[in-house]
């Protein structure tokens, strides 16, 4: 023991139930890293709505520069009922992702065996692919304006960014993925091309030209509107999807549904290069705070992705095992918040004594 590798973790447990599904990730992480012999270094930081409220600051660059030298964040959630929106998520969670360059937001879409979904007839072989959300472009750049606003000739303009830089190291991202998944071998990009005519042909060109390197993996077109049609219909046509920022934020909080709920739904902000950060694609849940009721899988799963990134496979396939175990062998018996069958804090413990133990 303890000759293993350590790894600089920070730790921002953020709003409402943030800090107890964090706590849940953690002792799985901790269990994860006993058992493969590496070690967690944490550090704790408080930023969210109440540091907000308390003080007024967001997020300093300050940390930005020593998150630079983590080698990865662990999010819980980021949202205070008594901060007006746009505040924290722009101010903490889009600052991150955006200063630290986390141009890919991986976020798998995958129904685990035992878990309800509303989709009819459709099971676990069924509903498994993942999508590569393009994370520090688009609508999401803040670029845009008011004019005469509060008079009746109001105007606002919110800039669509696309560049081809951005858009070549997502789909190439996806093509990587692709390849490896090694399932369809297909690269379903998903836009609007016959509406958004600029950026989508930007989109699809690049998607070409970059094919040339991928001969062995095939590339498909799908509007979004007919996406989020075929994702409940069909979700067995999807492997690997592309798309950008905007789009996926939306089909993949209905990609969860489908996957059982936002309980399960785990995602990435990662900068291949360099600081990735790993959270539970819901957010703070507030009038669940501190009541030890909701379901930490979502966060134990962004740990398990975390641990894959960091070059911890056979630990990452492990957590990954032990919520498969944990959901198909019956022990937690629904993912709503007070219908587990326990505790947060229990699904945690649970799930860690199988890492241990598997
Ligand atoms: C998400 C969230 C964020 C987003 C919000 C909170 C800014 O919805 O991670 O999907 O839109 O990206
Ligand atoms: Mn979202």
């Amino acid at each position: 023991m303890g000759k293993g590798k350590i790894y600089k973790i920070g730790v921002i447990p953020g709003d409402g139930v943030g800090p107890e599904i964090i706590k849940a990730g953690m002792v799985v992480l901790n269990a994860a890293a006993e058992k493969f012999d590496f070690c967690l270094d944490t550090v704790y930081y408080d930023f969210g709505g109440e540091r907000y409220l308390k003080t007024g600051e967001t997020l300093p660059d300050s940390a930005i520069d020593e998150f630079r030298k983590l080698d990865a964040i662990y999010l819980g959630a980021i949202g205070h009922p008594d901060v007006k929106p746009g505040i924290l998520e722009k101010g903490i969670l889009l600052k991150i992702r955006f200063d630290l360059d986390q141009y890919i937001n991986l976020r798998p879409v995958k129904l685990y065996p035992g878990v309800w979904t509303p989709i009819k007839d459709k099971g676990p072989e069924h509903i498994d692919y993942i999508v590569v959300r393009e994370n520090t472009e688009g609508a999401y750049c803040g670029i845009g304006g008011t004019f005469k606003k509060g008079t009746a000739d109001e105007i606002s303009t919110q800039v669509d960014v696309n560049t081809r830089k951005g858009i070549e190291r997502c789909v190439r991202y996806g093509f990587e993925l692709a390849r490896k998944r090694n399932k369809k071998k297909t690269l379903m990009c998903v836009d609007k091309a016959n509406v958004l005519t600029f950026s989508g042909d930007l989109w699809r060109r690049t998607c070409q030209d970059v094919n040339k390197e991928y001969p062995d993996i095939k590339i498909d077109y799908a509007f979004v509107d007919a996406t989020c049609m075929w994702m409940v219909k069909n979700p067995e046509w999807f492997d690997v999807i592309v798309t950008n920022n905007m789009f996926g934020d939306i089909i993949t909080d209905l990609a969860a549904m489908t996957q059982g709920g936002l309980g399960v739904a785990a995602g990435g902000n990662i900068n291949p290069e360099g600081v990735s950060m790993f959270e539970p694609i819901h957010g703070s849940a507030p009038k669940y705070t501190g009541k030890n009721v909701i379901c930490p899988i979502a966060t134990i799963s962004a740990g398990g992705m975390m641990l894959d990134i960091l070059g911890e496979t056979e630990a990452a396939l492990c957590v990954e095992q032990s919520i498969c175990k944990a959901l198909g062998e019956g022990y937690i018996k629904s993912l709503e918040a007070g219908k587990m069958g326990m505790g947060t804090s229990e699904v945690g413990e649970l799930i860690a004594r199988f890492v241990s133990e598997i």
